[in-house]
């Protein structure tokens, strides 16, 4: 099983094991739909890409993409670690704040941003990274004088789905390129303290597309070094987004991070710019250290043979959104030599809602039985976060493993939660 070193899995007597804990027993506790992280290997992820930097003589910002997996226990045990933030809404800065990561460590990233957005932003102090000429007068308007940075459109994007790329043509983020000089002119007249140059060039991308990422890293610094000249000034830091991959089938690369850390280390110190390297990784910080759990309820031949679950794309939605493949195990007969091909179909109203990569890509297992417990792997980003009440289905409850031990770090939603702020007429 080619899970098994990657992600620290481990399978004894035919059973997976969670960071030590058999998956079944932990369904069992805390029930299902029911996700669970491995907090020791979000450090050891963190620590990893620090370390590629570090064996660079780099020591860049990291900017954990809180937007992946915001959890308060989760984002403390990276606070610890040294993380900065990368937050996209209000809410993310506050929750990072309370959290205790420090005003300076929290840059701001937004898109179509609202005046009250502004207000609060404003009111938090933390770095704000410029999307648009609107945002930039307005921001004036709101009396900002901290710090900011601009957020600019390379021209080249890339993704694990159209939905993920973040920059070239057809694309509603950062400032393009014929656009960009024009930006920071704007901004010297208004006298907004611009600190930093940032580019996020998509999510999600592996093997060549490290290529096209460094591509637009030799870009950034021109364009940074012809800022600086234009704003007299030097630049705290120039950030080159998130977006590393990570291996979410056996056909899938490595994410080369040697290569990654050493781009980006080698091109900034050619450039001579004194700015700090910053980066905000998400998927790769947490992705691989979460594992969602559901139980098998329905087992039948249809016009297709199916293995229905009780959870839906209301819990994970990322196969049914961007057709993406997750391992999935059958946790108490992970090597069972008698498989089948299965449609493994969610609980909710929608004939998208299945977990295999697409409907007709049925998934071959072992042969599975009702009340089987099922390993949705490689979920702890873009997973819960992006969870609804669709159907008014509940939230599902999230446990963290750490040193061995188990902590309820979200309960179960019940009833009075989907119905909370709603009011009868
Ligand atoms: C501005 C920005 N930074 C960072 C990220 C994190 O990306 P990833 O989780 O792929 O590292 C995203 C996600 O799309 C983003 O929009």
């Amino acid at each position: 099983m080619w899970w098994m070193d990657s992600i620290n899995l481990d399978v004894k007597n035919n059973q997976l094991y969670i960071a030590g804990f058999q998956a079944e027993a932990l369904a069992k506790e805390f029930g299902t739909p029911l996700y669970v992280y491995n907090g020791n290997k979000i450090i050891e992820n963190f620590k990893a890409l620090k370390e590629a930097f570090f064996a660079q003589k780099a020591n860049p910002r990291i900017h954990f993409a809180m937007k992946a997996n915001s959890h308060l226990a989760i984002l403390r045990l990276l606070q610890k670690e040294g993380a900065f933030i990368d937050a996209v809404s209000p809410n993310e800065v506050e929750i990072a704040l309370k959290v205790g990561f420090s005003k300076e460590k929290i840059l701001f990233t937004g898109t179509s941003v609202s005046n009250k957005d502004l207000e609060r932003l404003v009111k938090a102090e933390v770095v704000i990274n410029i999307d648009s000429f609107s945002q930039l007068k307005r921001l004036k308007k709101f009396g900002f004088n901290g710090k900011a940075s601009i957020r600019w459109n390379p021209g080249t994007g890339a993704g694990h789905h159209s939905h993920t790329i973040t920059a070239g043509k057809f694309i509603k983020f950062g400032i393009p390129e014929h656009q960009i000089e024009s930006a920071f002119k704007l901004a010297k007249t208004l006298g907004i303290n611009i600190v930093g140059l940032h580019q996020h060039i998509g999510s999600g991308w592996l093997g060549k597309d490290v290529n096209t990422f460094l591509e637009t890293v030799d870009k950034t610094i021109a364009v940074a070094k012809k800022a600086e000249e234009l704003l007299e000034k030097k630049f705290e830091f120039i950030d080159f987004g998130g977006g590393p991959g990570i291996r979410y089938k056996k056909e899938q690369a490595v994410f080369p991070l040697e290569k990654y850390a050493k781009g980006i280390a080698e091109k900034m110190r050619a450039s001579k710019l004194s700015a700090e390297i910053a980066i905000e990784p998400g998927r790769s910080i947490v992705g691989d250290a979460g594992v969602f759990l559901c139980e098998v309820n329905t087992v039948e031949e249809k016009n297709i043979p199916l293995a229905g679950v009780n959870a839906g794309f209301n819990d994970l939605i990322r196969p049914s959104f961007y057709g993406s493949y997750h391992e999935i195990v059958n946790c108490g007969n992970v090597n069972g030599r008698e498989t089948e091909d299965y449609m493994i179909a969610g609980n909710l109203c929608e004939s998208s809602d299945v977990f295999n990569e697409n409907k007709q890509a049925l998934r071959e297992l072992p042969v599975l039985e009702e009340g089987n417990i099922l390993a949705i792997l490689s979920a702890g980003a873009y997973g819960f976060e992006m969870g609804s009440n669709y159907n008014s289905r509940a939230l599902s409850a999230c446990v963290l493993l750490l040193n061995r031990k188990t902590h309820v770090i979200r309960e179960r939603q019940n009833l009075d939660d989907v119905l909370a702020k709603q009011k009868e007429i």
